[in-house]
């Protein structure tokens, strides 16, 4: 008898994938303790983009909600998604940030550490592996699922037998972006069961609308855990519905012994949970989108960028754009599509287009990623962006953390500089998030309120001559109005919000080509510029943009700090 067990995504994945990441812990907490009596094999709580968002829109602290889930939640194990190296950010951070934020997990309530890498480089997880490990907690080894011809069954079962020598407890088949058919769950599970022996679980999205299908054909093959969300949160970019999956399972060889009655009464819960997102739960998130199919773009992604240019009547790029993310995906080696590689790949393919010359832009993730910083990606590099990108330097080809040196000693010294550590794990969340962390740990932080979508809200008509196409783009679930501007310097310039007023008439002015936030200013007043140097770095849209002069001259006034928001125009400062 092969039970099937079920791991509950709607804490996480679910209301990640329909509704920005934006349930709050106040509306998890009446339903916990009915929610640990189900028997799921574990409930996924915490990770992924709900790390970020707590403290970036929410004002809510990502550890306090794991703690408070972690009292009501007594017998269920409670799961986490980790990033590899990257642990829940966007870039990979040294080993000592990587098990301390493991060890702080572990002992805030994680049990279940499943452990991913958006290129399947092992070398990524190994050190998150090994310190989950230790911490007594059940690893589950994660294969990035996508289709392409570097990635075959041969492939993803080296990937396993990898990760079975690290000592993981089960395997976890992610496939993001739904495209598992039946019979490739079937003979994935079924290679990876007989040749690798770990518990599989297969973790889909009904994006597609083939889940269901993968499913009954992964039990056929012997999965152990299939994930699922409660029906309110579930179906189109989410997970197919637990009560579904139950029900459809009853009575047969992999019945999953759930009380359908039990679930439904929760079910009826988060109806009302749903309601209260209403406003911000996009429909386009919620349909089938059976496009991802030949296009293996993640939906929300592509369903985005096709209401945008139809809204804009720009279809005229639709074409253009959906042809080209295919191509710099295999420019960068096919990597599968999930974060931060969704970024790099959607991000890069929109600049591509509409700079009309490839490569024209390349966003520093981007060069990071071509030089092997984000690992060993699944195919070799195209030549030519290879050499682009690299010039004289010689890519990457050791772990990348390798690279990085400790910082948790810098990270808490800064921390207790800022005088912003009340708890041990403050010091993880500045590290993680050193740019927005000092506004939340301060408490000066706001509760984003429940209003339409991120897009309505940022789709403000910028003033600026010479814009020529505005983009709507999901990044990790939080949509970015892109507007392209026909400035001298042909960057590109990222709008999310209102934008403060532009100054005028400034001798010498250097303005920021975007919306987004000052990542740092790497000159000083006084400083001699050249023309072409790099004065100062602007987090847009996740990735990091280099403002470069425009002339040469002095520094004469900085008109920004490090962490200010700035608009696109904005002056950053006066060189002559
Ligand atoms: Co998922």
């Amino acid at each position: 008898m092969t039970q099937v067990a079920i791991t509950d995504t709607t804490l996480r994945d679910a209301h990640q994938s329909l509704i920005a990441t934006r349930m709050r812990t106040r509306d998890m907490l009446p339903i916990a303790e009915k929610l640990d009596s189900v028997g799921f094999f574990s409930l996924e709580v915490w990770g992924g983009a709900t790390f970020d968002v707590c403290i970036r829109f929410l004002n809510e602290d990502p550890w306090d909600r794991l703690r408070s889930l972690a009292e009501e939640i007594r017998e269920t194990p409670l799961q986490m998604l980790l990033r590899g190296q990257n642990i829940v950010g966007y870039r990979h951070y040294p080993d000592d940030i990587v098990i301390k934020f493991v060890e702080k997990s572990a002992e805030n309530g994680i049990d279940i550490f499943r452990v991913f890498d958006a290129v399947n480089d092992i070398r990524n997880m190994e050190v998150a592996i090994i310190a989950a490990k230790k911490t007594g907690a059940h690893v589950q080894g994660t294969i990035s699922y996508t289709i392409s011809p570097a990635h075959t069954i041969e492939t993803f079962v080296a990937n396993a037998t990898e990760l079975a020598s690290l000592e993981c407890d089960s395997l976890c088949i992610k496939d993001m972006a739904g495209l598992i058919s039946p019979y490739a769950a079937y003979n994935l599970v079924k290679t990876l069961k007989d040749e690798v022996g770990l518990p599989v679980d297969l973790h889909s999205h009904s994006t597609s609308g083939m889940a269901p299908m993968s499913y009954m054909a992964a039990c056929e093959a012997g999965v152990d855990i299939l994930d699922t969300a409660f029906s309110p949160f579930a179906g189109g970019t989410s997970q197919p519905p637990t009560e579904t999956v139950v029900a459809g399972l009853d009575g047969t060889p992999y019945d999953t012994g759930l009380d359908l009655t039990l679930l439904t009464e929760i079910k009826e819960y988060f109806d009302g949970v749903k309601e209260k997102y209403r406003s911000i739960l996009d429909p386009v998130s919620e349909k089938i989108d059976t496009s991802v199919l030949i296009h293996q773009i993640p939906g929300g992604m592509l369903s985005n960028l096709v209401s945008q240019l139809k809204e804009q009547n720009a279809m005229d790029r639709y074409d253009d754009v959906l042809k080209e993310m295919p191509k710099v995906r295999e420019d960068l080696g096919y990597p599968p599509l999930v974060t931060p590689t969704s970024q790099i790949v959607g991000t890069q393919a929109v600049l591509n287009v509409m700079m009309g010359e490839r490569y024209k832009v390349i966003p520093k993730e981007v060069r990071d990623y071509v030089r092997g910083i984000y690992g060993r990606p699944p195919a070799p590099i195209n030549k030519q962006l290879l050499a682009k990108v690299l010039g004289d330097d010689v890519a990457v080809t050791c772990r990348p953390a390798d690279l990085l040196p400790p910082e948790l000693e810098m990270r808490t010294r800064e921390a207790e500089e800022l005088g912003i550590i009340g708890k041990e794990e403050d010091i993880l969340t500045y590290a993680l998030y050193p740019q927005i962390a000092p506004k939340f740990l301060r408490g000066e932080a706001e509760e984003e309120e429940l209003k339409p979508t991120a897009a309505t809200g940022g789709s403000g008509v910028h003033a600026h001559t010479g814009i020529f196409n505005k983009f709507k783009v999901v990044v990790d679930g939080e949509t970015f109005v892109v507007e392209v501007l026909a400035t001298g310097a042909g960057e590109m310039a990222v709008a999310t919000g209102d934008t403060k007023p532009a100054h005028t008439s400034v001798e010498g002015a250097i303005a920021s080509n975007m919306h987004g936030m000052v990542l740092g200013l790497k000159v000083t007043e006084g400083d001699a510029v050249e023309e072409g140097d790099v004065v100062a770095v602007i987090e847009a849209m996740k990735m990091e943009n280099n403002i470069h002069s425009p002339h040469s001259g002095i520094v004469r006034e900085i008109f920004v700090s490090e962490g200010a928001t700035v608009g696109a125009g904005d002056n950053l400062m006066s060189v002559y």
